[in-house]
């Protein structure tokens, strides 16, 4: 993982560097680098390049690589636009971050140092995300590779100074250190994600969860496919019935709290591969349902990170892991499942997967661990995606306070969410002649019935559904950014984190 740390202006060693300027449209300069006589030459010298020139530059995500000489020694700087200074926010500050990055990477520069362009201190955190999130590669699988099995470790030889004015450098160096932990549990859940299904299905899955059990306080348990059976999760059964990978119940147990503090429980939905089942998706694009895994990987990332954050906090995670494929012994469109929670399930489209293994995951989760609150992630409906596109996922659920505290992490993570209603008309579509529900609900409010679904295995506890079907990974590329580089982008780690940090006491 990179190397960053804090330094004042006067600490800059000149030799082989390159140094990042933000410039703003209005040329706003922070007072510390002015007062700083080889940064104010610098100024000086930028400044002589005549403005016509510097006016482009200055816009939102523009740049420029000049040679300036300094005492006789050759240095590079990167001007990085900033825009309007009014106009900058966290995402402006995360993406530029992550612009920077880049920039200094492609020109083959491992000592960047780079001048704090904001005087706002919340904008700190979104800077670091931005310069770790955008070096994010998944390579593993390429031919100059020299494994060709899950490589989890992260190596980069470069060293970033962010230069500060030194008044808040031990809560800066905290920061970064919180931010290394957090990018690095988002870089476990894009790995995993971005992992081909002829690697990743629920046995290889489950291996790479159980690695978690070597943080402190975190302990993993996987169900096999005789058990979740036994236990009635015929969901779960059914889905991974068509596939020779026989399904797993992933279950990861983190306790940093007294023990009748309740737990908080994150379930996620991992189809390590959805081709449909006998109800078969067309061919075109079938291979980004290798994503279908996203909600699982999204929370084990999240845990891996809670456990090396030591958050003072008891959480439950569960993930049902399966693969949903046509065969001889696939459910099929027509069967009646008998559900965890007792409830009965009329099948009517094989595809419709994610919210039948959910509900059983959900059901149990919620009977054995009694929790305070309840969140799921799953790349669920396509519907999700011709309602929202591909930067922003639904949110649905049953409790106000819960939603409304998540949002305001979004907002702050710059992982952006939109409420969609669970009115009660929703539930009549999902009515069954022959069994309490059917698993589709027409083709009008896909998102809403699929929640309308999962209610049903939810009841009163409070409880938040994430639809990420377009935010998981960067599809077709519009949902690229420089810090959501090609592939899975881990969405929704980053957001719960924040949630867990600061409503640790709110239920
Ligand atoms: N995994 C898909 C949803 C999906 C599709 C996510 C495309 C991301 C991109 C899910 O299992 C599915 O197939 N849903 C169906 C539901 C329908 C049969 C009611 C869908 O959205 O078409
Ligand atoms: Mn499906
Ligand atoms: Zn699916």
């Amino acid at each position: 993982m990179v190397n960053i740390t804090v330094t004042t202006p006067d600490k800059i060693d000149l030799s082989d560097v390159i140094i990042v300027v933000g410039i703003s449209e209005d040329g706003d300069i922070l007072s510390y680098i002015e007062k700083d006589s080889r940064l104010n030459q610098i100024l000086k010298k930028i400044n002589s390049f005549g403005q016509t020139h510097l006016n482009n530059i200055k816009k939102y995500g523009k740049s420029m690589t000049l040679g300036v000489n300094l005492d006789d020694t050759p240095i590079t700087i990167l001007l990085v636009g900033i825009g309007e200074s009014r106009k900058l926010n966290s995402d402006r500050v995360r993406h530029i971050g992550g612009l920077v990055s880049l920039k200094c990477k492609e020109l083959n520069f491992s000592k960047i140092n780079v001048l704090k362009f904001f005087s706002e201190p919340s904008f700190f955190e979104p800077l670091i995300e931005g310069l770790i999130l955008s070096q994010y590669e998944f390579n593993n699988f390429k031919e100059k590779s020299s494994k060709d099995e899950l490589d989890l470790s992260f190596f980069d030889n470069c060293n970033i100074n962010i230069i500060t004015d030194g008044s808040e450098h031990g809560a800066e160096l905290a920061q970064i250190n919180k931010s290394k932990v957090i990018c690095d549990g988002v870089f476990y859940s894009r790995n995993l994600a971005n992992s081909p299904p002829n690697h990743i299905n629920p046995d290889t899955l489950a291996s790479s969860a159980k690695s978690l059990a070597s943080i402190k306080n975190i302990s993993v348990q996987i169900l096999e496919q005789s058990q979740i059976k036994e236990m009635g999760m015929n969901g779960i059964i059914s889905v991974g019935k068509g596939s020779e990978n026989e399904p797993k119940v992933i279950i990861v147990n983190y306790n940093n709290s007294n023990a009748n503090d309740k737990p908080i429980l994150l379930v996620g939905k991992a189809v390590t591969f959805d081709t449909g089942g006998i109800s078969i998706k067309p061919s075109d694009r079938m291979d980004e349902m290798k994503f279908d895994k996203s909600g699982g990987c999204t929370v084990l990332g999240i845990m891996k990170a809670i456990g090396n954050l030591a958050l003072p906090l008891n959480v439950v995670a569960i993930i049902p892991a399966v693969e949903n494929m046509p065969s001889g012994s696939s459910y099929r469109p027509g069967d009646i499942v008998r559900m965890y929670n007792g409830k009965t399930v009329e099948v009517l489209n094989t595809d419709a997967e994610g919210r039948m293994i959910l509900a059983d995951a959900l059901a149990y989760g919620i009977t054995k661990y009694s929790p305070k609150c309840v969140i799921d992630f799953a790349t669920l409906t396509g519907a999700c995606i011709i309602a929202l596109g591909t930067n922003v996922a639904g949110i649905i659920g049953n409790n106000d306070k819960l939603i409304q505290q998540l949002k305001v992490s979004g907002i702050t993570t710059g992982e952006k969410i939109w409420q969609l209603p669970l009115y009660e008309e929703f539930f009549d579509l999902i009515k069954s002649n022959v069994a309490s529900i059917k698993n589709i609900g027409g083709r009008t409010g896909g998102t809403i019935t699929a929640a309308a679904f999962l209610s049903n295995f939810v009841e009163n506890v409070p409880w938040a559904h994430f639809d990420i079907a377009g935010t998981a990974w960067t599809q077709d590329g519009t949902s690229e950014k420089s810090y959501n580089p090609k592939g899975a982008t881990g969405f929704g780690t980053r957001l719960i984190l924040n949630f867990l940090e600061n409503n640790r006491d709110s239920f």
